[in-house]
């Protein structure tokens, strides 16, 4: 992962941490990471990595039985353009929405040779989507949308996304634990810890909830959704992810780790925060010289039930 985008992320953030917090409605987006070329191809490369830790479609959707399915924060719908591919049934319907189309192809539609291209739409997920796409889809999937998504706002996303279903259609909603730093080595070293404990201090003084898998997990659980599974992906064990999982984790917290500092007052000012959190990161790295980077990716699906 390119610390780029997270660089902007964290001097966003540095700033305003106070605006974070006060952000109310769903006419301001809280989305903090940039929508450049670098952030399209990171997105691109973060979805191989992702798919190659698990799985596109979950094993317990009926893959075959599906005519319909909607990506909700899309980005640049690299999903939906691989599920197209993977579907047996290739006139399944496929919709991608995001509350920006900057990361969109021209004319917000994947282009498909001799078949109908994808179309991508504006729609910020918090708030109803129209008639038109409620009751539509067999399969509605979200991925990484939780960056900027107060504790308040699981629930309305995922109220929104169940109105997109059909009855029993199936809902796959995919986090990652940005705050589960950690290697295979044991005892964990103390620069890990510190990591962990600052970014936690911080999402939580925020509003935000840093623990995304089992907050979408317990969500879908507890609001209509029958024959929920809870799969966690990691990395451990996998030998050919060693090195892509490595430069993963050191971005994330390179992109996490300053805003979160300065937000709890561990360091005055946004350079200062860089300036420690790279000799974190650099130990952290050199840890990894002897053991894994466990990226901890969690996958919730669950099946409509009224
Ligand atoms: C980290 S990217 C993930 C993109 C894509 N799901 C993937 O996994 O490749 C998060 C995406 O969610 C979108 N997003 C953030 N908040 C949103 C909201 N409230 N409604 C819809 N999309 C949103 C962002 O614009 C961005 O494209």
């Amino acid at each position: 992962m390119s610390s780029l985008p997270f660089q902007k992320l964290l001097s966003s953030l540095s700033r305003p941490f106070t605006r974070f917090v006060d952000m109310v409605g769903v006419s301001r987006s809280v989305y903090m990471l940039d929508r450049s070329a670098a952030e399209t191809q990171r997105l691109n490369n973060q979805h191989r990595f992702l798919v190659d830790l698990s799985n596109l479609i979950h094993p317990s959707i009926p893959k075959d039985k599906l005519t319909a399915v909607a990506d909700l924060g899309t980005g640049t719908g690299i999903w939906l353009e691989d599920v197209a591919d993977l579907l047996p049934n290739k006139s399944v319907y496929l919709h991608g929405f995001d509350i920006s189309s900057t990361q969109y192809p021209p004319h917000h539609e994947i282009q498909r040779p001799g078949q109908n291209p994808i179309p991508l739409s504006v729609h910020n997920a918090l708030a109803p989507f129209p008639a038109e796409h409620r009751g539509r889809y067999d399969l509605v999937h979200i991925r990484l949308l939780t960056a900027g998504l107060k504790q308040v706002d699981y629930i309305r996303v995922l109220a929104n996304a169940r109105d997109l279903l059909k009855p029993n259609g199936w809902i796959q909603w995919e986090e990652v634990d940005h705050t589960s730093f950690c290697t295979d080595a044991v005892p964990e070293p103390e620069v890990i810890t510190r990591l962990r404990e600052c970014v936690i201090e911080a999402m939580l003084k925020l509003g935000l909830w840093p623990f995304a898998p089992q907050r979408v997990f317990d969500e879908i659980s507890a609001n209509g959704f029958a024959d929920v599974v809870r799969e966690t992906y990691t990395t451990s064990g996998k030998e050919h992810l060693r090195p892509i999982a490595q430069k993963w984790v050191a971005g994330v917290m390179r992109a996490l780790v300053p805003p979160c500092m300065v937000a709890i007052g561990q360091a005055g000012d946004p350079k200062q925060a860089r300036g420690m959190t790279e000799q974190l990161v650099h130990e952290f790295e050199a840890h990894c010289e002897t053991a894994t980077a466990l990226v901890n990716f969690g996958v919730t699906v669950g099946r409509r039930v009224n």
